[in-house]
């Protein structure tokens, strides 16, 4: 089984649709077994208590510097042995020297059809605001892997999403989470896994026990 850390910033309901896949059985191939937020009063904090999975804060404003914010968080994901990143709603930019530590074992979500709506500037109600704006007709989400640019690492997989005449960013942005993303993470998250496990790139040889 895979070490899976899972990296958020506001609500958590990404974190959330991996914790009931795991419990599904639907995650066979890692285990979640850290939460990190940038964000000391993130709801999705609560969500891993919830559930006894070990959580993190490396409050972002702590750090002026943003070298010394990336050096605590790899800090903590070593610490955990971890195998597999997860961005889930995660809004702090990391540097090169992490993301490339971390290169085929970093993922994000995010909530348009890329390359629509991505990028830098494009996070939260905002991408569907432009959506709306723009006047698709299907937008939805995607999961890829995460390289030194915003939303420009390799496509894993996507999920449409009908817009509705009536929608708003704020409905836009529930029903994209509810019949995309929450159902496209766990899928792709365990195809990593699998994939990574396949690869022999994991488990973590420094981690002890494993199987
Ligand atoms: C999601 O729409 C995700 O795609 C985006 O930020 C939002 C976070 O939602 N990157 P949550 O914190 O997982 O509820």
């Amino acid at each position: 089984m895979l070490n899976i850390a899972v990296l958020i910033s506001g609500s958590g309901t990404n974190l959330q649709a991996l914790i009931e896949a795991e419990k599904e059985g639907k995650l066979r191939s890692g285990a979640i077994r850290l939460v990190i937020s940038d964000r000391p009063e993130a709801y999705g904090l609560i969500r891993a208590a919830e559930n006894g999975i070990p959580a993190a804060t490396v409050d972002r404003k702590a750090f002026s510097d943003p070298e010394e914010f990336d050096l605590a968080l790899e800090e903590q994901l070593r610490n955990h042995h971890i195998d597999l990143v997860v961005l889930a709603g995660f809004l702090s930019i990391l540097g090169k020297e992490l993301v490339r530590g971390y290169d085929g074992r970093m993922i994000n979500i995010h909530p348009s059809l890329i390359p629509a709506f991505c990028g830098e500037g494009y996070y939260g109600l905002k991408v569907h605001r432009a959506a709306l704006e723009k006047g698709v007709k299907v937008t939805g989400a995607t999961v890829h892997y995460v390289n030194e640019i915003a939303d420009d690492g390799r496509i894993i997989m996507q999920k449409p999403v009908e817009v509705r005449e009536d929608d708003t960013p704020e409905s836009l942005q529930r029903r994209v989470m509810k019949e995309a993303e929450w159902i496209l993470l766990p899928k792709a998250v365990e195809e990593v896994c699998m994939t990574l496990m396949n690869r022999g790139t994991g488990p973590n040889p420094e981690k002890k026990g494993g199987v």
